[in-house]
C-alpha cells in the first residue's frame, strides 16, 4: 500500500453526519483510491483491524466491502482478504449517464471487444493476431529505406481507390491465384476491417438481411448491424457453409448480401469444398444476390491449399472479394483491398472516401513493394511453416493438458476452435483462466445469433511453441478448476483489453 506513516489510509467516520457508518467506510475507501493512497491490486486491512482502527463496528466494515464489492471496486478471497480491483467513477464525469447513451449494437460490440482477457504474465490465445516474430522486418526495412523519395510523394494523400503501384502489384499477385481483376477493379482498403464498413456503407440500409455463416468474424456482422442489416446465421460444418441452408434463406428472407469466409473459416477453419463454391456462384446468380467473399486467411494453409478462390470463377461478376495484409503478418501496416466489378466501384469509392478520405501513401507504397516481389511469397512459405510448428505444438499440448476439449485440427490459418467438456462454458472459464494466467476468447463472440457458449477459439500463431505448451497446462488446470466450481461461488470479474480480431 502506497502510503506515509504519518497519513491515515481511511478517514474516520462521523457518527453525527446522519450517513449510515458504513457507506461513509465505503466512501473513504474510494477517497483513497481516487487521492491515490490505495491503488488497484492492494489488499485492504483485514475487517477487525479495520474496524478497531476506525472505531467502528466490525459489522460496518463487513457492509462497507460488501458495497465496494458490489460496485465491483473489491473483491474477497476466502482466506486471501480483500482485495482492490476497481476504481471509483470520477465525480466529474456523474452529470452525464453515458452508459445510457451508448447504442445498442455498440453495446453489444463492446461486449465481443472486450473478451479477450489480458494483462501482465497471461498468455493470450484470444486475440487473432501473429506474434512480431513472424512480421518480415529485415525485408520490410529494406524495402522501405529503398523506396524512392525526395520529392515529397511518398507523403501526399493517395487517390482515394488506391495507390496505383499497389493496385498494380496487388493486380499481379491476384492473378497468380486465379483472380482477373485489372487494377481499376481494385479499391484499398485501411486494413480488412476497412473494407467491411466500406461494404456496410455503399450497400446496406436500415431492415436490409444480410447472410453469414453463424459462428462468423464479429467485425463482419458487427459492421452490418451498424449500418441498420439484420443478420440471418447459416450453419457451418467442416465443409464450410451448409449450401440447403444458404439456399433456403434466400428464399426466405431475399438477403442484400452474402457475407462468407470460404478458405479457413474464423473461427472454425472450415475449408468451403469445390462442389460447395459451385453451389453458392450458382445460387448468388439464381437470386441476384452479391457474395462478398473474405480471403484474408486463404494462403496461410498448411498441407493442402484449399479449392480456387470464389472470386477466380466468378465469370458473372456476383462476388466482391476481400482481401489484405494482416494475417499475412503485415498487421500494422493496416493494407486491405476489395475486388469488385466495376459497375460497383464508383460507390465504394465514394463509401471509402468518406471513411477516412484514403490510405496512407506511404504504408500502401510499402505494401507494394513487398507484394510486387519475390519477397512475398518466401515470407509466406516461412509463415506457413512457423503457424504449423504452433498448430501441432497447440494440438499436442491440448490432448495431454485439456483431454476434454473437442476439436478438429485445423489445416491452415491461426485458429483452433474447441468444444469445452460438458456443462462448462467459455464464460464460467474466462475468469478462471485469467487467475491462471491465460486467455481465450469465448465462441459466444463470434455468433451473430445466440449461441456459442460452450465454445473457445484459440490463436496459435501469437506465441512460440514453448509459451503455447505454457498456455496450454495453464488451461488445462484452469478448466479443471472451473467444472469443480461449477454451481458454487460466482466469478470473479476479469481485466480485459478491447480487440475484435
Ligand atoms: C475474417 C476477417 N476479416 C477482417 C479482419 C480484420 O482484418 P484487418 O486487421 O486487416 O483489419 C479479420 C481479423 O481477424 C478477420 O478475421
Amino acid at each position: 500500500m502506497n502510503r506515509q506513516k504519518t497519513e491515515p489510509l481511511l478517514a474516520r467516520p462521523d457518527p453525527s453526519s446522519g450517513e449510515a457508518l458504513y457507506l461513509q467506510v465505503a466512501r473513504a475507501v474510494e477517497e483513497a483510491l481516487r487521492a491515490g493512497r490505495l491503488r488497484v491490486g492492494d489488499r485492504l486491512p483485514a475487517e477487525r483491524e479495520l474496524a478497531l482502527d476506525l472505531g467502528v463496528s466490525r459489522t460496518t466494515v463487513t457492509g462497507a466491502y460488501q458495497e465496494l464489492q458490489a460496485r465491483g471496486i473489491l473483491r474477497g478471497h476466502v482466506g486471501r482478504g480483500t482485495t482492490v480491483v476497481g476504481t471509483p467513477p470520477d465525480a466529474r464525469h456523474a452529470a452525464l449517464p453515458w452508459a445510457q447513451r451508448i447504442a445498442p449494437v455498440t453495446v453489444q460490440a463492446m461486449h465481443v471487444a472486450l473478451t479477450a482477457p489480458d494483462g501482465p504474465g497471461v498468455i493470450g490465445f484470444g486475440v487473432g493476431l501473429p506474434d512480431p516474430h513472424l512480421y518480415p522486418v529485415d525485408t520490410l526495412d529494406a524495402l522501405l529505406n529503398a523506396l524512392p523519395r525526395g520529392d515529397g510523394s511518398l507523403y501526399n494523400p493517395a487517390p482515394a481507390w488506391g495507390d496505383p503501384v499497389l493496385r498494380e502489384a496487388l493486380s499481379g499477385w491476384l492473378r497468380s491465384r486465379g483472380i482477373r481483376a485489372a487494377p481499376e477493379e481494385i479499391l484499398v482498403t485501411t486494413g480488412g476491417q476497412q473494407g467491411l464498413n466500406v461494404l456496410a456503407r455503399a450497400f446496406l440500409t436500415p431492415g436490409d438481411v444480410v447472410l453469414t455463416e453463424n459462428p462468423s468474424y464479429p467485425g463482419a456482422f458487427l459492421t452490418f448491424r451498424w449500418a441498420g442489416a439484420d443478420i440471418v446465421g447459416l450453419p457451418v460444418d467442416h465443409d464450410g457453409v451448409r449450401v440447403e441452408a444458404l439456399e433456403e434463406a434466400l428464399a426466405r428472407y431475399r438477403p442484400k448480401l452474402v457475407y462468407l469466409i470460404p478458405a479457413f473459416h474464423n473461427p472454425t477453419g472450415a475449408v468451403l469444398t469445390a462442389e460447395r463454391r459451385r453451389r453458392v456462384l450458382e445460387l448468388a446468380i439464381q437470386y441476384r444476390v452479391p457474395v462478398i467473399e473474405s480471403d484474408l486467411y486463404g494462403d496461410l494453409f498448411f498441407e493442402q491449399d484449399p479449392p480456387p478462390a470464389l472470386k477466380a470463377q466468378d465469370s458473372s461478376g456476383v462476388v466482391i472479394y476481400q482481401g489484405g495484409g494482416s494475417k499475412l503478418a503485415l498487421p500494422g501496416l493496416r493494407v486491405g483491398w476489395l475486388v469488385a466489378p466495376m459497375p460497383a466501384m464508383a460507390a465504394l469509392t465514394v463509401a471509402k472516401t468518406f471513411e477516412d478520405l484514403h490510405t496512407a501513401a506511404l504504408t500502401q507504397r510499402l505494401a507494394a513493394a513487398f507484394i510486387g516481389s519475390p519477397h512475398v511469397e518466401r515470407h509466406l512459405a516461412r509463415l506457413r511453416v512457423e503457424c504449423r510448428v504452433r498448430r501441432d505444438a497447440l494440438v499436442t499440448a491440448l490432448r495431454q493438458h485439456c483431454p476434454g476439449l473437442r476439436f478438429r485440427v485445423p489445416g491452415g490459418s491461426y485458429y483452433l476452435w474447441a468444444t469445452l467438456p460438458p456443462p462448462l462454458t467459455a464464460d464460467a472459464l474466462l475468469p478462471v483462466a485469467f487467475e491462471h494466467g491465460v486467455g481465450v476468447r469465448p465462441g459466444s463472440a463470434f455468433s451473430p445469433n445466440g449461441g456459442g457458449a460452450d465454445h473457445i477459439r484459440l490463436c496459435f500463431a501469437a506465441h512460440p511453441p514453448d509459451r503455447i505448451v505454457e498456455g496450454a497446462r495453464r488451461l488445462g488446470r484452469a478448466i479443471e478448476e472451473a467444472l469443480a466450481k461449477l454451481g458454487s461461488a460466482p466469478s470473479p470479474r476479469v481485466p480485459l483489453s478491447a480487440s475484435v480480431v
